[in-house]
């Protein structure tokens, strides 16, 4: 049996506590593993003929009508495959729910339902390519119990196979001409603009995470109330007033806000960059790895970004949370910014001036009874007070007239 996990990359990996929670979690689930191999039922789930056909791109990257066949043979190597390295948290049925997956968090994927985080899906009807599932699966995702899996190429094409016979609705679909659906095209980004301009790159970064882009809205905000106010109102030429709006003056702006989701079974907390770690970005690729992440979200919580800002603004929101994820092997520069924060708590928004009293200028000579004085409406003459009559004793009070 040849399993093996990569070897954790950085020392970073292990730093936080839940992330050493998980790996010994990942020791239990391996013994299971190991155990589940050990012990593989003979009987193997595909019979000798039958084929199933997935959605696929040729590699020329154009449409393949007929999808991609897979005979019984493979799909059941698959299968020995996944019951050696993957059962053991993704179950027997593919529905995340094997022996070793109680009490994980985040839970294993559940494949029956054929949807991804981190393989740039937007929409429930796409589909990720085979190049995107085995980078996941190689390098695996950082402080879940999804570690790095060692697994030959050709294996590991097999193990996904197999895992999409679980969500035949997704994978084995055809439309109504008979055509299979595609999976989505291989990725490559473009080249980063900014190679060898940080600085520049770390600074429109900033302002795009919490101004244009709103980042913040889920993840925290790295600026002091102050500092935002500024960005706000100075860079962003906004109103005092609109900027109210901003997920920086939110109850806790230096935190993030969970979201529920259905789809994966639990509530997912948008990561501080420089404390969490962040699960589909791998040192020493961590710029590619955000500018893919921020290009297509994080399927459904978090949304794409690629349409609606241009690249090399995406890019340069890659420099800026980069330069977050360095600050959590840098605990004193960390600390330095949260102390500024503190230092900006106080701050308010500064009041709009006020506007110049608004002027009456309705021609009357009767002068109206004052409702507050009288207790009365003064359209209904028998409500009245009569002493209202007297502008002595009711404060009735003669409207400003400007002819
Ligand atoms: C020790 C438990 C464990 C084992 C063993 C395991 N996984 Fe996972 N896997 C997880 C967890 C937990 C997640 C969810 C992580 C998250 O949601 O951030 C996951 C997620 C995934 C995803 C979804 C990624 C995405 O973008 O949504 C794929 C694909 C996957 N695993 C494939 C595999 C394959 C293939 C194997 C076997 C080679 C395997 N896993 C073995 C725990 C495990
Ligand atoms: C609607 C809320 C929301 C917004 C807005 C949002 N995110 Fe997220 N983001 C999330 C959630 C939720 C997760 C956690 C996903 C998980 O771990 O399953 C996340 C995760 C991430 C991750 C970590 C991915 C990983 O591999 O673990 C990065 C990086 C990230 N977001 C960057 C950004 C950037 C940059 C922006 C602005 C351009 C942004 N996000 C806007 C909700 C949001």
């Amino acid at each position: 049996m040849n399993r093996s996990f990569k070897s954790i990359r950085s020392a970073r990996s292990l730093a936080s506590l839940a992330s050493a929670a998980n790996l010994a979690l990942t020791v239990v689930a391996g013994a299971a593993a190991l155990l589940a191999g050990a012990c593989a039922p003979d009987k193997m789930p595909f019979p000798e003929g039958e084929t199933h056909t997935f959605a696929t791109l040729n590699e020329d990257g154009s449409a393949k009508p007929d999808g991609l066949a897979v005979s019984a043979h493979d799909l059941n190597l698959g299968y020995q495959s996944y019951t050696r390295y993957c059962y053991a948290c993704h179950g027997v049925k593919g529905d995340g729910h094997g022996p070793a997956s109680y009490g994980l968090r985040p839970p294993p994927r559940n494949f029956t339902l054929g949807i991804f985080k981190f393989a740039r899906l937007r929409s429930s009807d796409e589909l990720p390519n085979d190049a995107d599932l085995k980078y996941i699966v190689k390098n695996g995702l950082h402080g879940s119990a999804m570690l790095a899996w060692d697994i030959p190429d050709e294996e590991l094409g097999r193990v996904l196979n197999y895992i999409k016979t679980f969500a035949p609705q997704k994978w084995e679909k055809t439309k109504k001409n008979g055509d299979h659906v595609k999976t989505l095209e291989v990725f490559e980004a473009p080249a980063d603009p900014w190679a060898s301009k940080e600085v520049e790159a770390i600074a429109r970064g900033q302002e795009l995470y919490h101004l244009k882009a709103e980042c913040l809205n889920c993840h925290p905000s790295y600026l002091g109330k102050e500092d935002l106010f500024k960005l706000s109102t100075v860079a962003a030429k906004r109103e005092p007033d609109t900027f109210k709006a901003i997920g920086g003056f939110r109850d806790d702006p230096h935190g993030s806000v969970a979201k529920d989701s259905a789809e994966y079974a639990v509530r997912l907390l948008p990561p501080d960059f420089t404390f969490n770690q962040v699960r589909s970005i791998h040192p020493g690729s961590e710029i590619n790895d955000l500018f893919r992440l921020i290009s297509f979200g994080v399927y459904p919580i978090m949304p794409a970004w690629k349409g609606s800002l241009e690249d090399k603004d995406i890019w340069a929101i890659a420099h800026y949370v980069k330069s977050l994820i360095d600050l959590r092997s840098n605990p004193a520069a960390a600390a330095k910014l949260k102390d500024g924060f503190e230092a900006q708590k106080g701050f308010e928004i500064p009041k709009a001036p006020e506007p110049a009293p608004v002027v009456d200028a309705t021609p009357t000579d009767t002068a109206p009874a004052d409702p507050k004085a009288t207790g009365a409406r003064k359209d209904d003459p028998k409500a009245v007070d009569p002493k209202a009559k007297d502008p002595k004793t009711s404060g009735v009070k003669k409207a400003p007239v400007t002819q």
